[in-house]
């Protein structure tokens, strides 16, 4: 504790504080933000422009008479307004953020300084080739260090996502097995999977069957039980999607099994390869059976993750799923690099276009900048140091939360709500007691094979410090729990701008859309 937290020590706790009322509605330095809209004031303008000459309009009828309604604000309102909303957000910039399965780690700034250079952001996917040589050498760098990675012969980079990359995935799946002349009609999709499987096995018209989990305390628990998958295996399934390291933080050890059952059924063995950043550098996905994987780049490499900005999911693919693979291909031919556009030639048995260009060149700078920055070997370090540190917080954390499973986990440390029992605290209320002490909660109730799962991921780019500072309010709030405290998690969190909200109402009956008020309404018509 510095001199000034020592001085602050004696100052009301953090429940006292809750009560205090201030003049402003302020909260410290947390500002009440008003809508922008509300703090228009008529004639307030960020800029001084000059009259407009006056010139003959020919809108006739047309010509708008009122307002538009937008906000009259000065530069220093807008400044203000938009600074403070980003200072409401939470993000990998401002602390720890244990989301299991959503791996919310570091973006170095290397990355953002690359994807920044004019080469590769002022361009324009419609350029002629020959003046975008050096991005389309990027992309092809690109993908040789993922098929390298994998060990697989193709990758389709212009998935925009995971899910986009499943879509893909399953698309050129289906494609290969119509070109076999071998329609089948089923799916399969373990229990533990992300929800992304089974809507992507859905969407593209195939039935989805789910594989049950062995469960706890028996051999494997936590993994797919490799019988019930091989009873369900037969001459209409078309593919297997299966998630390693699974989405309970286990790695599937008997994947190899699982390959060759799934092979010898005719059927294609799709690898969710989200949670690729546990076994980078260590494992090729190609050497475990996998006929095509996608790898989310903001998990594995480094891109920015979150806010709904653009994401990259390329998906690498076997030998047979190559020819299928989506346009546009970079290739190249004597004279450099050149774009295959069309269904064609080379390409003729393409599932086509699955987004207008070549996919997010944003994320493709930032991804490479990362490998290159680590190397083979610092990449292998990534996947060993996000294991470690995983574990790390599984041991500190044994003795006071209840591991879903025993043993070594991988990436991520997967808890059930069993230490919870009793108390009158749900995982809900413990995840956002988690935000008063500050710290983003971990993932909730997922995976749904686990019961109240509580699924915490740290990523390689935590500190022992950060660790040990997360692992001691976990147990602090685990003790407080049990302790009989119900009813202060029930009401948490306590000290943010707005306090329990109705999470469900807030999902389904969002308001999105802010209306003036009838006064003004009319005063602006
Ligand atoms: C295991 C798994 N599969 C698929 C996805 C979907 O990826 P995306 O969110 O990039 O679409 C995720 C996302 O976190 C995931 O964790």
């Amino acid at each position: 504790m510095n001199e000034w937290s020592q001085a602050l020590s004696g100052h009301p706790s953090a429940g006292d504080r809750v009560s205090v009322r201030t003049i402003s509605g302020n909260r410290g330095l947390q500002i009440e933000e008003p809508l922008i809209f509300e703090q228009d004031s008529a004639g307030h303008c960020g800029v001084d422009l000059p009259e407009a000459p006056s010139a003959k309009s020919r809108l006739g009828a047309l010509e708008r008479k009122g307002s538009i309604g937008l906000p009259g604000l000065t530069e220093p309102q807008i400044v203000r307004h938009f600074t403070r909303l980003s200072q409401k957000n939470y993000a990998i910039d401002s602390g720890l953020y244990p989301l299991g399965s959503c791996t919310m780690k570091h973006n170095p700034r290397l990355n953002e300084k690359m994807a920044r250079l004019p080469g590769f952001a002022d361009i324009h996917p419609l350029q002629p080739v020959s003046t975008v040589q050096g991005a389309l050498e990027l992309i092809d760098t690109l993908a040789h260090w993922l098929k390298t990675l994998t060990g697989m012969p193709a990758v389709a980079l212009s998935p925009a996502a995971g899910a986009h990359g499943e879509l893909c995935g399953i698309m050129t799946i289906r494609a290969a097995l119509e070109a076999r002349g071998d329609k089948r009609s089923r799916i399969l999709v373990p229990e533990s999977a992300h929800g992304t499987n089974p809507a992507t096995a859905a969407a593209t018209g195939y039935e989805v069957e789910a594989i049950p989990a062995n469960a706890k305390g028996t051999k494997n628990q936590g993994r797919v039980d490799v019988a019930a998958l091989k009873a369900k295996l037969g001459p209409d399934v078309a593919a297997l999607m299966l998630t390693n390291p699974n989405t309970c933080g286990l790695f599937e050890d008997q994947i190899l099994e699982i390959a060759e059952a799934v092979h010898r059924a005719g059927a294609f063995f799709y690898c969710d390869g989200a949670n690729f950043n546990a076994i980078v550098g260590r494992v090729r996905p190609a050497e475990l059976g996998i006929d095509a994987f996608h790898i989310n780049l903001h998990k594995t490499f480094s891109t920015p993750h979150g806010g709904g900005g653009p994401g990259s999911g390329p998906v690498v693919l076997a030998a047979e799923l190559a020819p299928h693979a989506p346009l546009p291909w970079v290739v190249h031919g004597a004279n450099g690099f050149n774009l295959i556009e069309h269904a064609q030639s080379d390409a003729a048995r393409t599932i086509g276009r699955l987004k207008g260009f070549h996919g997010q060149m944003g994320m493709f700078v930032r991804a490479l900048a990362y490998m290159m920055s680590h190397g083979s070997d610092g990449l292998k370090q990534v996947a060993e140091d996000a294991v470690l540190n995983a574990n790390y917080l599984r041991v500190r954390l044994a003795g006071a939360m209840s591991l879903a499973f025993p043993g070594i986990c991988m990436h991520e440390v997967l808890f059930d709500d069993s230490f919870l029992k009793d108390t009158g605290v749900t995982t809900f209320d413990f995840a956002k007691a988690l935000i008063d002490e500050g710290f983003h909660p971990m993932t909730m109730y997922f995976p749904l094979v686990v019961h109240g799962a509580l699924l915490i991921e740290p990523t390689e780019t935590e500190s022992k410090a950060s660790l040990d500072q997360l692992a001691a309010v976990l147990r602090g709030l685990a003790a407080r729990a049990k302790s009989g405290d119900a009813e202060a998690y029930r009401t948490a969190p306590h000290l943010t701008p707005r306090r329990r909200l109705d999470e469900t109402a807030a999902a389904r009956k969002p308001v999105l859309r802010w209306r003036p008020a009838p006064v003004q309404q009319q005063a602006a018509e």
